[in-house]
């Protein structure tokens, strides 16, 4: 019906609300609607640990949610986690009808929230707005299914697909709009991650300024042999979030490279070399991080390309040539730009971001 799907458009533009705040829980949205066809609930999970969304809209309609439709962006929860079961709330208030978008794939629910649902006598319909609910929560569902956070990997490259002048120079490419644009985008991840290439040429403070974010950020430098110096600037920011560096088990063990970065404030995660990317993400997927911006360098990129570990791409091109000595994105791994999924090209300022999903959402 198409009512059913303008009230879904609405819970799912409620669930942004909660951007950037959830995790690892998911965004979620919900809108009740009254037995005669009135709104008369709004909710929007805001926080981890805080209510969700069916709870706060069934508290806002009161006794007029009695016989009308919750519209859900996700399957209701049937079990009790930091809050109760949402299913029960439901069924005490009395909803009729539960349209949901799509089905919660955390093994602790996925489909049991339905299937209760039902068991009360209440009717559902699920697969409204599905498409869009999705791709609301890449992060949540790829952390749930696969047990790794999501991997944005980010890039600004010249127009002839070079991320530096020389390998190891320091190359501002973008502009300050599209510099304005990253860090929006930093604010809605849960870590961002660099090679130690790029600690040692950038030394970059991988911070978010100039946009609000309420989280720690997290901050991951992959650097198995420990070259990052202790003096590095990251670490006079550790009030925004911790630095983790994910270093060869030697390194770790060595005083020499160990100590001082542990006494400027570096976390060492010891990961198996024989594990590549994939063990690192494994150990981040641990500390809850469901997402993670892969902000280079080359070798970074590459070894998560290579890996088959990208999710979506994040790259502007900028009106700059850096001719033949330059430092090819990716390692020159031939990474389809035209061909990504839901692509979105935007102009920012003389640069133009170029977004999308590497695989099709599911
Ligand atoms: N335009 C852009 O968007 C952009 C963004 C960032 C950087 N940059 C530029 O890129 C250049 C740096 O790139 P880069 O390729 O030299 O360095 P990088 O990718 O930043 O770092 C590479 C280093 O990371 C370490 N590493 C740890 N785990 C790894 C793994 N699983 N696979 C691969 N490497 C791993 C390796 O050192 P160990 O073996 O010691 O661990 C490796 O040498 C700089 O010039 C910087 O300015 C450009």
């Amino acid at each position: 019906m198409n009512a059913d799907l303008d009230f879904m458009r609405r819970a799912l533009f409620l669930a942004t609300r909660g951007s950037g705040r959830t995790s690892p829980n998911p965004l979620v949205g919900a809108v009740v609607v009254s037995p005669d066809g009135v709104v008369v609930g709004h909710g929007a999970h805001e926080r981890a640990g805080e209510p969700h969304a069916e709870v706060h809209a069934l508290n806002e309609a009161g006794p007029r949610a009695r016989g009308g439709t919750l519209y859900c962006t996700l399957e209701p929860c049937s079990h009790t986690g930091r809050t109760g079961p949402c299913v029960v709330r439901i069924a005490e208030a009395g909803i009729a009808r539960v349209v949901a978008a799509v089905q919660d794939p955390n093994p602790r629910v996925q489909g049991r929230g339905f299937a209760s649902l039902r068991a009360r006598g209440i009717a559902v319909d699920t697969g409204v707005g599905e498409e869009a609910a999705i791709r609301l929560n890449q992060p949540f569902f790829t952390f749930i299914r696969e047990q790794r956070p999501f991997v944005i990997l980010k890039a600004a490259t010249s127009l002839d697909g070079r991320i530096a002048a020389a390998a190891g120079r320091r190359t501002p490419l973008t502009s300050a709009a599209a510099d304005r644009r990253t860090h929006r985008l930093r604010a809605t991840v849960d870590a961002i991650a660099v090679g130690a290439g790029t600690m040692r040429a950038d030394d970059p403070l991988l911070t978010v300024r100039g946009v609000y974010r309420e989280r720690p950020f997290v901050r991951v430098v992959f650097d198995r042999r420990l070259q990052t110096p202790a003096s590095a600037r990251i670490f006079s920011t550790l009030d925004q979030g911790p630095v983790i560096m994910m270093a060869s088990a030697e390194a770790a063990a060595d005083p020499r490279l160990a100590g001082p970065l542990q006494d400027a404030g570096a976390e060492l995660v010891v990961v198996d070399p024989a594990g590549g990317v994939r063990a690192a993400l494994a150990g981040l997927a641990a500390r809850d991080i469901t997402s993670l911006l892969v902000e280079g360098g080359a070798a970074l990129h590459a070894a998560f390309w290579d890996a088959g570990l990208v999710d979506y791409l994040h790259v502007y091109v900028t009106p700059h040539a850096l001719g033949a000595e330059g430092v090819p994105f990716a390692g020159g791994r031939p990474v389809p730009l035209a061909g990504l999924f839901d692509r979105r090209v935007e102009p920012c300022g003389p640069d133009v971001l170029i977004e999308g999903y590497v695989h099709r959402p599911h």
